[in-house]
């Protein structure tokens, strides 16, 4: 299990759901993971189920951002993966969405984002030899909400489109430039997490093919499918991937 064998990774809302699934699998492949979240009790309990280090970081403040960076950078000398996966969900009609709760959203889904880019290419920067061109992988999860739209969802969904064609900006900068920081989003479909939980009724996630029968695949994704997805793209098998989106979303996108 050695995919991503020795690189140094940092990986967003990692105290549950998507976030510790994917510091999970990529701990598994060989990285050490930085695991980092909001919530500093869960995240170290997540860390420590991984054998990783657990960072407190409120992904919208960018002191936290560059104190988490600094630490890192100064313990290993450099980063090599950063996981943009922290988010909230808002499901709320256009007409009671108020401009404080859009922004709030904003907040994480798109400055947290927009914040991690920013500092994750700085850091990769100065990782980077003497003469030689900076290299690493950033994923950025946004969702299938960021391709199309949902009722109800008008501020997630603008959050997410946003995180598609950021994550793009920032390939074709770097690229540009002629280094080899690559940039990609990951699109998951509906996905069993706290996020969505309540969402559905227990009996409802026990009977997917009513449920998600409009899903061509008549189920959900689990954290680990999305999981596997962002090994790929920290990996050097997507080594040539850059300003691509990847769905993983059994197929909603496609219908
Ligand atoms: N679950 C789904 O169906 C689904 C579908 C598409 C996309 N996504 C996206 O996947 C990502 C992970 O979602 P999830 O389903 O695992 O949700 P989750 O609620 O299980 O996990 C989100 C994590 O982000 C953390 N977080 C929230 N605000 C933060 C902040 N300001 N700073 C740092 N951490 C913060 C939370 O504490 C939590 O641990 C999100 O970006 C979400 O929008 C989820």
């Amino acid at each position: 299990m050695t995919r991503v064998a020795n690189k140094i990774c940092l990986v967003t809302g990692a105290a549950g759901g998507i976030g510790r699934a994917s510091a999970l699998a990529l701990a598994a492949e060989g990285a050490t993971v930085y695991a980092a979240d909001i919530d500093a009790l869960r995240v170290r309990s997540a860390a420590s189920e991984i054998g990783g280090h657990a960072v407190a970081l409120d992904v919208t403040r960018e002191a936290d951002w560059q104190a988490a960076i600094d630490e890192l950078l100064e313990r290993e000398g450099r980063l090599d993966v950063l996981v943009n996966n922290a988010g909230r969900f808002l499901l709320e009609p256009l007409a009671s969405t108020r401009l404080q709760d859009f922004r709030a959203l904003s907040a994480v889904n798109v400055d947290g984002v927009f914040l991690g880019c920013r500092h994750g290419v700085a850091a990769m920067r100065r990782s980077a030899p003497e003469g030689q061109p900076a290299r690493g992988s950033i994923v950025n999860i946004a969702s299938y909400l960021g391709n199309i739209g949902m009722a109800g969802a008008t501020a997630y969904c603008a959050t997410k489109g946003a995180v598609r064609v950021l994550t793009k900006s920032v390939a074709v900068e770097c690229g540009s430039r002629g280094e080899f920081i690559r940039v990609n989003s990951i699109h998951p479909g509906i996905t069993r997490t706290a996020m969505t939980e309540r969402l559905f009724p227990p009996e409802a996630w026990e009977a997917p093919t009513e449920t998600f029968a409009r899903v061509p695949m008549r189920s959900w994704c689990t954290p680990e499918d999305v999981a596997a997805a962002v090994v790929f793209l920290a990996s050097e098998e997507s080594s040539f991937m850059t300003g691509a989106e990847v769905p993983v979303d059994a197929g909603m996108t496609a219908a």
